[in-house]
């Protein structure tokens, strides 16, 4: 594997070539990083973990005709994707108050917004990843406004669907990231989802209790992230009960599809 071209590699995935034109292979590492990578950590286990359910949900998104850049799941830490021009915001979505929402507008932690909101943040680590407007995006070329309506609506679009995939299994959807890609098919650009929808990336609170079973679990040193993130695979119907964890931390197995204890 190691014979592959390197393209880029990130605080938690690493890109490379891949095997047709226009494809390439994200591998999910077990880094950990928050704040702006000030705090840093490997759990073992994680980057298996958010491939099998980034796939799990990019799938259900092109099943209901939201393209992802998402060909196929490879093994037990990479995927197959359509290579795209990302562009470089983060689109945020939010239901419920939660993070730098909270201090930025003096809301409540869990008091639920009126309707989703979208909020954009221009990717740039030496700036801290700033959030920005419509208005500064157009004017920096980040993305042109035809571009930044379409993943605006396609964001809300997917909080509709998985709003609804994790109330169903007793999880709220507080909010979570993305981020979008032009891609070229022949002539046709689009713009389709890219990168990952995992636990790293969204927050997911259990419908009960409200325990957190997402990445703010490392953010605010609450332990048990592993078992939050495989609370959620089993939850999605991902990984049945006994599920062998030394498999998901080794990511030595082939499949993760194990058997029931
Ligand atoms: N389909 C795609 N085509 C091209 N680049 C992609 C695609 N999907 C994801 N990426 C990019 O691959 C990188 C994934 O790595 P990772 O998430 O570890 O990056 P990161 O450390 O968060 O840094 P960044 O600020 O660049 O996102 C990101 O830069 C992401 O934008
Ligand atoms: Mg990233």
């Amino acid at each position: 594997m190691s014979r592959r071209k390197l393209i880029y590699e990130g605080k938690a995935k690493i890109l490379y070539e891949g095997p047709e034109r226009n494809t390439m292979v994200q591998y999910f590492k077990d880094d950990a990083t928050a704040f702006n990578n000030e705090k840093k950590a490997i759990i073992e286990g994680k980057g298996v973990l958010n491939n099998r359910i980034s796939e799990f949900i990019f799938n259900q998104l092109n099943d209901v005709g939201l393209e992802t850049h998402l060909i196929k799941r490879l093994n037990m830490r990479e995927q197959l994707i359509k290579s795209c021009e990302v562009l470089p915001i983060e689109f945020v979505v939010r239901n419920i108050a939660a993070g730098s929402i909270v201090n930025r507008l003096g809301l409540n932690e869990g008091s639920i917004l009126k309707n989703p909101v979208v909020e954009y943040y221009y990717k740039n680590d030496a700036l801290g990843d700033p959030i920005v407007t419509i208005e500064h995006i157009k004017i920096n070329d980040w993305a042109n406004e035809e571009e930044i309506k379409k993943a605006t609506k396609i964001s809300l679009r997917i909080n509709d669907v998985l709003s609804g995939l994790f109330r169903a299994v007793g999880i709220k959807l507080v909010d979570f990231k993305l981020e979008f890609g032009r891609y070229w098919n022949n002539e046709e650009k689009k713009i389709i989802l890219v990168d990952e929808i995992s636990p790293d990336t969204c927050r997911l609170w259990d419908t009960k209790n409200e325990k957190k079973l997402d990445k703010d679990r490392f953010r605010k040193d609450l332990g048990g992230l592993i078992e939050a993130y495989q609370e959620v695979a089993k939850r999605l119907g991902i990984m049945p009960e006994g599920t062998n964890i030394k498999e998901i931390k080794t990511g030595i197995s082939k499949t993760i599809k194990l058997k029931k204890s």
